[in-house]
């Protein structure tokens, strides 16, 4: 069988790295036992990653390569940036080469971005011969629904699982939706959350980042270094075009954590489309950017948000660490809300909607809109919560790369024995249309 999986933004890299570890394990167990007779189960599989490179700069792609000891693409997109339209049909144009080269059984797409929901479009409109069949698509992190259209991810998402074959879900709400979207249970499976996997993984690594020492966040570090208590600190990541694209909209949310900053230091690890918005505001001075400078300075303080530490946005295991040893974390990503949830650490989500309602429903997180007030109201209350022992959510244990390569595997050689049946309709994986 041969898998092509598909990364192309920050969000992607560690949904998709345990999957790859996954296939690798599968093929080192192979090469271990060798392959016993009739065991059709345990042939090797053949894994390319392709990179669209949606995103591209080091500290949105490269560093997470080594953190998450992901393989080099070996196909590089490079399609940039751009507007929805553009970016995605750059990626299709692209991916379809690709595609028709490789000739793959399986396209693995994960998360809700533009090079997900791209690739997936592509797989599901090939043809590799003249009865039409195509690759088998498998959507990673299936059926999140945040109801709200204005998002692009939601778009993405519903789309995407419309045209997957199999669905892999991370939790319950995810088989609701899908179901009441009258996609077939066939296709569905839950199997719990690949990033919660890679982070289960590299949890005891990320103590090795140096980062709170950077930062300064050891409340009795002396010169010697000795005395590492860690200060109480937020955490605060912002880039959906809903909050940062406006001026009002961004000043109001920033507004809103102006007390939570006279009281803890907010680390603030700057999106490149919120710097250019900073930018274009006229914000720099408030946030402490310099000029027009391409990266913030660390720990440099401005004059309104005086308490706010900027960072460049981060790589993996330093994300990691914050997070960790952080006492609240604000956002309006989707991926951090899941990561506190396992971690127990409080989390207020600056926005109107999560596709992620376990998060809300475990307690940890809090979903608190976009209007000072309110984030005011729900950082106050986040700030004295400790959650301790926490459970996590269903079939967040680790394990879902390695049921997703189960599941694919088990698809395989069924319809392995259906083409057996009927050589002359079937080939191999590939799927008729
Ligand atoms: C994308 C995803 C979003 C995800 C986010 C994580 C879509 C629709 N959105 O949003 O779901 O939460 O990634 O970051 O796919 N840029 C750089 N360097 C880079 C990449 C981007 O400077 O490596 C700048 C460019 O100016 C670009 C802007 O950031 O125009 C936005 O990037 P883009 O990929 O369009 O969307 P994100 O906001 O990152």
């Amino acid at each position: 069988m041969k898998i092509l999986t598909v990364v192309g933004a920050r969000p992607n890299f560690m949904k998709a790295a345990p999957i790859i570890a996954a296939i690798n394990e599968h093929n080192e167990r192979i090469s271990a036992n060798g392959v016993g007779r009739g065991e059709r189960s345990a042939q090797a599989i053949r894994h390319n990653l392709i990179h669209t490179g949606q995103h591209y700069d080091e500290f949105m792609s490269g560093s997470f390569f080594s953190d998450l000891n992901l393989p080099k693409p070996a196909v590089h997109l490079g399609v940039g940036s751009g507007s929805h339209a553009v970016q995605t049909a750059e990626i299709m144009k692209k991916f379809e080469e690709v595609l028709l080269t490789e000739r793959p059984e399986v396209v693995v797409v994960v998360g809700d971005v533009n090079s997900t929901l791209a690739c997936a479009l592509v797989a599901a409109k090939i043809s590799f011969d003249s009865a039409g069949s195509r690759p088998v698509i498998a959507h990673v992190e299936a059926g999140l629904r945040s109801f709200d259209q204005s998002m692009p991810e939601e778009i993405n998402r519903i789309l995407t699982d419309h045209v997957s074959d199999l669905l892999f879900v991370t939790e319950e709400s995810g088989l609701q939706n899908l179901q009441n979207e009258g996609i077939s249970p066939d296709k569905i499976h839950f199997v719990g959350n690949t990033m919660i996997d890679s982070l289960l993984t590299f949890k005891e690594k990320a103590e090795t980042s140096t980062i709170l020492d950077k930062l300064k966040l050891h409340a009795n570090a002396g010169d010697n270094g000795d005395g590492k208590a860690i200060c109480r600190y937020a955490l605060l990541t912002l880039h959906r075009p809903s909050n940062v694209d406006n001026r009002s909209a961004f000043l109001n949310i920033l507004d809103g954590l102006e007390e939570l900053a006279a009281d803890w230091p907010i680390v603030f690890p700057i999106h490149p489309r919120t710097r250019r918005r900073v930018q274009e505001f006229g914000l720099q001075s408030q946030l402490g950017l310099n000029g027009d400078e391409a990266k913030p300075d660390t720990a440099k303080s401005g004059r309104n948000f005086r308490n706010i530490i900027l960072t460049e946005p981060l790589s993996y295991l330093d994300f990691l660490c914050l997070m960790k040893h952080a006492a609240l974390v604000v956002t309006d990503s989707g991926g951090i809300q899941e990561e506190t949830t396992c971690l127990g650490i409080p989390c207020v989500t600056v926005r109107e909607s999560t596709e992620r309602p376990i998060t809300i429903e475990r307690g940890t997180n809090v979903l608190a809109g976009t209007q000072k007030e309110k984030i005011r109201g729900a950082v106050r209350r986040q700030m004295t919560r400790k959650f301790c022992g926490q459970r996590a959510p269903e079939k967040w244990d680790g394990q879902a790369a390695r049921r997703i390569v189960a599941a694919l595997i088990r698809t395989h050689l069924e319809s392995l024995s259906q083409q057996s049946l009927v050589p002359a309709i079937q080939r191999t994986l590939a799927i008729r249309k």
